[in-house]
């Protein structure tokens, strides 16, 4: 069974994550990156629901089993990074997990929008978590194990919901 996990990440915390579940369980680990290097965070734009533009090309996930995707959670939606990808890397037909990353430790409305979203691209979603990342103005250095502890965790987690299907 193949995974794939993409991940935005913008001050590394969900990336983090994204390393240590690709590590835990050997999926493929693709980065979304912005076309032009951001100095701040689009909140505005999540808030919209808008894209925005990333480096072509995105990620080639047709030949993956099930697709992990990780956004962080800005303005209590998902990334516009990741809006991009949904919208335009061709999910119809796949499986899919859903990984918010946030300050909050709910993100109920966040990951219904999300789920929405992917849904809308045709793809089946087996469910979705959110995970704690980087509080304002926290450093990484002081949450890093607690986030490769989230990531090996999650490995598990999708392993078992995969297998359900
Ligand atoms: C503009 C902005 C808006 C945010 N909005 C939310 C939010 O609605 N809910 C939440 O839980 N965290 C929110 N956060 C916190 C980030 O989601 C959190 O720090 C996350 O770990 C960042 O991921 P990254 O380190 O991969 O970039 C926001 C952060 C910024 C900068």
């Amino acid at each position: 069974m193949e995974f794939a996990a993409v991940y935005y990440s913008r001050s590394g915390s969900t990336r983090a994550i994204a390393e240590s579940f690709a590590g835990s369980c050997g999926a493929k680990l693709f980065k979304l990156e912005d076309l032009k290097p951001r100095k701040s965070v689009s909140g505005f734009s999540a808030l919209l629901g808008l894209g925005s533009a990333l480096k072509e090309p995105l990620p080639d996930v047709r030949s993956f089993d099930l697709i992990v995707l990780f956004t962080p959670i800005f303005a209590w939606h998902p990334s516009p990074q990741m809006n991009t990808f949904v919208r335009n890397g061709d999910l119809k037909g796949k499986h899919v997990y859903l990984v918010g990353v946030g300050a909050g430790e709910s993100n109920v409305k966040a990951l219904e929008r999300f789920r929405k979203e992917v849904e809308k691209a045709g793809a089946k979603v087996l469910g979705s978590k959110n995970l704690k990342g980087l509080q304002i103005k926290q450093d990484i250095k002081e949450v890093e194990p607690k986030l490769l502890e989230s990531g090996s965790q999650l490995a598990g987690t999708i392993e078992r919901a995969f297998k359900e299907t």
